[in-house]
């Protein structure tokens, strides 16, 4: 259905599918293109404002203007200014009920349903035009930019997005301070009025920070109103174009965009006809709702890869806490003067006795996971670099397919098959993204001749190019560059320190995984807050899957090297919750071997827990509390449970009412031990097995810092 409305009414209203959430547009007295939402007749978002400044001096090139000088400065200034002086000339809605399948997911089929309103704008004292896009779901708001391709707008650089997002109140908010280069930030609950007074304490040193400002924050952000509204901001699709982040003014309780600077401070290059990334506000009546939107992948193209026969969801071990905790090292020397790239002898080295990634102990891991059911095991440090790899500019640190002495990689890719377990890759590219793109195809070529499906790629440290920054557009396109050349090569991709998802894994499935926060690592440098896993699904996990490896069960780091002191903050139980609470096709058991040995009963949840998925339930949710949810295996009849709580623990009642009523099942309960804590009795867990039915009620006990899992198995 598509109908254009009559251009003489002033504002224009469209509805959500069901009505729960209404969206107002006008341009205002200023020609300024003007929004709101609100939700059962409360206000959301009040009127915001959206635009885009230019950059000055490049505004007449850009616009395509002749000038005879730049003394022309009222001129130049309004072809920079794309905010005001709009006017509508046409507003077209139509609407949207589909269902798609994903590739693997949350759920094997999502619908897509909303409403749409294109305004067409023209803004007559620069000649040019844009439109603005809208769709509106019944749990939020998708809109973005459109630039249409015309004769005085071909390129043009912007100086700042200047899409509002006006708030109503002084809302809660789950938030991480502003930064051009890294997600890996402690989420702080406050206030947005405590937002600036709280931003020096939210940021902690670390080489590659580059705080935005005192009052910049990243999204995905979470929120919550005093008469219960859970509202979101993140975006969906960032292609070719900087990561967002929201500048916030406390007297106007206004956020506005705030785009990633490439190295000149420009916020984006753009040549026409361009659609910038959708900007969201997801918006729920509780936390639950937030947690099952499916928006941000709805607003995202559909696959463009033909054949996904090769994209396989992934469970793995791998030679990798060992390194994290400093047992192992990755490097094969600690002879750091005497390593060049290319030119070290190494076989006159003297390994330290400490690599992890030599040929006997990764077959270990192959044995490991064949026995236990895994699909495949990562090996870091394979490759010679890693003695001086980090921290000093150094452009060319790794070729990616020359291995270490001691690892045997046609021995390893030989022994795994025989054993039919995949290897995966490990691409540390010590974010010399030039050097990188240099070697892709060779990396992914080396790759394939030895069998491997799936590539682990880090962005440690400062971006070389010096001043490029992690979420800028060249960076963003570098990402993007990698996953779909990944795809010619049927590779998968899991990239750390790369922008924040948007996502992009709709369109692209073979990308499995990101970081883009902090991860189970931290937890061996000092420790994650206990809150952080009920906090990461409202943020972090909003724009995709996160390879956050859980699965711990030793806590004390000091037992796999004593001068580490650092605490696992999560009790056992919680370890194995979080194969359920952090979605994500590819799960990682992180722990060592010896650990799962040692407690083989808790052990066989994560032997039995698949990772994609027919159906989720979410079945308590609320940020920085608990998040407690149910998922049926795509392939079985089968349902899973898991739960994450923070330091106060909290008890879970629920019915059972998403099983198949009139069969019965086995439920199997991993939860905390009466005496429980992250901190005291962190390993202390129960197993207990009942028959359960759809008419069954639970009642769990999660203690401080802890959690559960619970396996259904249908009889
Ligand atoms: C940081 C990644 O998050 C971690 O998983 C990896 O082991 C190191 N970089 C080394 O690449
Ligand atoms: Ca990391």
């Amino acid at each position: 259905m598509i109908a254009v409305a009559a251009l003489t009414a002033k504002a224009q209203t469209l509805s959500s599918p069901d009505g729960t959430l209404t969206m107002r547009f006008k341009v205002d007295d200023n020609g300024r293109p003007t929004y709101n939402l609100s939700m059962d007749g409360k206000t959301v978002v009040a009127d915001s404002h959206l635009g885009f400044q230019l950059v000055r001096e490049n505004a007449n090139k850009a616009a395509d203007f002749e000038y005879k000088s730049f003394a022309d400065k009222q001129k130049i200034e309004q072809v920079a200014d794309m905010m005001t002086g709009f006017k509508v000339t046409a507003v077209t809605t139509s609407s949207c009920d589909e269902t798609w399948a994903p590739v693997w997911g949350e759920e094997s089929e999502i619908r897509n349903h909303y409403n749409e309103m294109l305004v067409d704008l023209s803004q007559p004292m620069n000649e040019r035009n844009i439109r603005i896009r809208f769709r509106l779901f019944d749990d939020g708001l998708g809109f973005r930019y459109e630039f249409p391709s015309q004769k005085k707008l071909t390129y043009f650089v912007i100086e700042e997005e200047k899409s509002q997002f006006a708030m109503t109140a002084d809302h809660m908010a789950w938030w991480i301070a502003g930064d051009y280069d890294t997600q890996e930030y402690e989420w702080q609950t406050s206030r947005l009025s405590q937002i600036p007074e709280l931003m020096s304490k939210a940021v902690t040193p670390n080489s590659s920070q580059t705080p935005a400002g005192e009052s910049v924050v990243q999204t995905s952000l979470q929120m919550k109103t005093d008469d219960g509204l859970y509202i979101n901001l993140h975006e969906a699709a960032c292609v070719n174009f900087p990561t967002m982040h929201l500048e916030y003014d406390k007297a106007s309780k206004t956020f506005v965009s705030h785009l990633t600077p490439d190295a000149q401070g420009c916020k984006g290059r753009v040549q026409t006809p361009y659609d910038t990334p959708w900007r969201t506000v997801i918006v729920g009546r509780n936390g639950k709702d937030i947690l099952a939107s499916r928006i941000t992948l709805n607003l995202n193209e559909p696959c463009k890869i033909e054949d996904t026969s090769w994209i396989k969801p992934t469970k793995y071990v791998g030679v990798w806490w060992e390194m994290i905790t400093g047992k192992s090292s990755w490097a094969y020397t600690d002879d750091l003067f005497s390593v060049k790239l290319g030119e070290t002898d190494y076989s006159k080295t003297n390994p330290n006795g400490r690599h992890g990634a030599n040929t006997k102990h990764v077959k270990d891991y192959i044995d490991f996971a064949a026995r236990n059911g895994f699909d495949a095991v990562l090996v870091e440090g394979w490759n010679e670099g890693w003695e001086d790899w980090f921290g000093h500019q150094k452009d060319y640190v790794f070729d990616f397919v020359s291995p270490y002495p001691d690892f045997d990689v046609k021995q390893i890719s030989e022994y795994a098959a025989s054993k039919g377990v995949k290897m995966i890759m490990h691409h540390e590219t010590s974010s010399s993204t030039q050097n990188y793109e240099r070697h892709l195809d060779k990396a992914y070529d080396f790759m394939k001749k030895w069998g491997y499906d799936a590539v682990k790629s880090g962005y440690v440290g400062d971006i070389i190019p010096y001043g490029e920054h992690h979420y800028s557009q060249t960076l963003n396109n570098h990402y993007l560059y990698c996953v779909k050349k990944a795809a010619e090569h049927h590779i998968m991709v899991n990239a750390h320190e790369a922008t924040r998802p948007t996502g992009l894994c709709r369109t692209y499935p073979n990308l499995i995984g990101n970081e883009s926060a902090r991860g189970t690592e931290y937890e061996s440098f000092g420790g994650n807050p206990v809150d952080h896993t009920t906090i990461l699904p409202f943020t972090r996990q909003i724009g995709g899957p996160m390879d956050y490896t859980p699965g711990i069960f030793e806590m004390d780091c000091s037992k796999l090297c004593p001068e580490n002191n650092s605490k696992v903050r999560s009790t056992l139980a919680r370890q194995l919750g979080l194969y359920l609470v952090m979605y994500s096709p590819l799960q990682m058991a992180a722990d060592v071997i010896e650990n799962y040995m040692a407690y083989e009963d808790a052990f066989q949840f994560i032997k039995d827990v698949p990772c994609d998925w027919q159906r989720s339930v979410y079945l308590e949710a609320e940020p920085g509390d608990y998040v407690t949810i149910a998922r049926k295996d795509k392939h079985s009849e089968n349902w899973f449970v898991g739960s994450s709580v923070d330091e106060n623990g909290h008890t879970s009642t629920f019915r059972l009412e998403f099983l198949t009523p009139g069969k019965e099942y086995e439920a199997t309960i991993y939860a905390d031990g009466k005496n429980a804590s992250w901190d005291k009795n962190p390993q202390s867990y129960t197993i207990t097995k009942r028959k359960v039915t759809s008419k069954s009620v639970l009642r769990i006990k999660s203690a401080s810092g802890g959690g559960f899992a619970i396996s259904l198995r249908q009889l």
